[in-house]
């Protein structure tokens, strides 16, 4: 079996694995990650195989501390700012790269920037520590699938590309990381994520822009519109459920006598994030051809919530 509970010793045999170029799959706060060693070129490149995804769709890098992040990249004063107030957490900092880092170029995908991130969650940390590499993670679905928050979603994404997935249950926020760009004057939200532009503004001290990328030219290369997808349709501010869709309900659920999945009855924003991308994906398997999607407010965690859904929705 590929899914093991992470204990001290799969956490070890993980550390292991990464150390010899394998790949892992592990929980952080926000998904579940498919891992590697960021300095090995080869091992990088089966996280590619893995995903089956587009060469140009640069990698994020997992480190255990402020420390390793600011030798692999340059910290600006406002990437010193936003460290400190988020990491270790669910915030990712695009760094201008440092001469002579040792990052396989593979995973910046010949940019001169780095996505580094230092997680929160202690399965994270502890292979971070155990491997004592730079892991280069990717959410560990197969590319243009939603994320996944648990193992199991892992496993029925991309389970055979994998040697061991580590289990820690459902991930806490369930909605990927927040991408700041802190290489010039202004930080810049290239990926809205799991911590609220509000947040990032409020410790900032000023608003802050959030990069609008077209399709063809993403401020964020792996913002592609549609990406987020669901195979069934998704009907966006539902008022009403049509015949044979299913519904995505928040808050008090609209009538209907089908599949329905409820982000939150109480209208609680984080936990709609938390529980998105699986409700996504069960729906998905009802068969349902469609889904109707209840209007989630534009505010703290739902900006980020409505940005996947409105990816999820294009259709291409
Ligand atoms: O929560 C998360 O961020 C998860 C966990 C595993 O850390 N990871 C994740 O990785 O979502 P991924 O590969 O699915 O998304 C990484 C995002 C993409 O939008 C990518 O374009 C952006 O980060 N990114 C990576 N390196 C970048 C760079 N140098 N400049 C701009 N954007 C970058
Ligand atoms: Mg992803």
């Amino acid at each position: 079996m590929r899914i093991v509970d992470a204990t001290s010793e799969a956490v070890a045999r993980a550390a292991e694995a990464i150390r010899g170029g394998g790949l892992v799959a592990f929980p952080t706060e926000t998904v579940y990650g498919l891992g590697a060693d960021a300095t090995n070129a080869r091992a990088v490149a089966a996280i590619f195989a893995a995903k089956g995804r587009p060469r140009f769709n640069p990698l994020i890098v997992h480190v255990a501390s402020f420390e390793e992040a600011a030798a692999l990249g340059r910290l600006t004063e406002a990437g010193r700012t936003l460290a400190a107030a988020f990491w270790p957490g669910p915030l990712t900092l695009v760094l201008a790269r440092r001469p002579g880092c040792p990052i396989a170029e593979l995973v910046t995908a010949g940019l001169d920037t780095l996505a580094v991130r230092v997680p929160g969650h202690p399965v994270a940390r502890a292979l971070l520590q155990a491997s004592a590499v730079p892991i280069a993670a990717p959410s560990a679905n197969r590319s243009g699938h939603v994320s996944p928050t648990t193992a199991a979603h892992v496993e029925a994404d991309i389970g055979a590309h994998v040697q061991l997935i580590l289990d820690r249950g459902p991930a806490p926020l369930g909605l990927e990381s927040t991408v700041v760009d802190v290489t010039g004057e202004a930080a810049v939200v290239l990926r809205l994520g799991a911590v609220a532009r509000e947040d990032i503004a409020r410790v900032l001290r000023h608003g802050v822009e959030v990069a609008t990328g077209g399709a063809d030219a993403p401020a964020s290369p792996g913002m592609l519109a549609r990406h987020y997808a669901p195979a069934a349709t998704l009907r966006l501010d539902a008022s009403d459920v049509h015949a044979g869709e299913a519904l995505l309900a928040f808050g008090t659920p609209l009538p209907h006598q089908g599949a329905i999945i409820n982000l939150s009855p109480s209208g609680d924003l984080d936990e709609a994030a938390a529980k998105l991308f699986a409700a996504l994906r069960a729906l998905d398997a009802s068969g349902a051809k469609a889904i109707a999607v209840m209007p989630i407010p534009e505010q703290g965690l739902g900006e980020a919530i409505n940005d996947r859904l409105r990816r999820a929705a294009r259709e291409e």
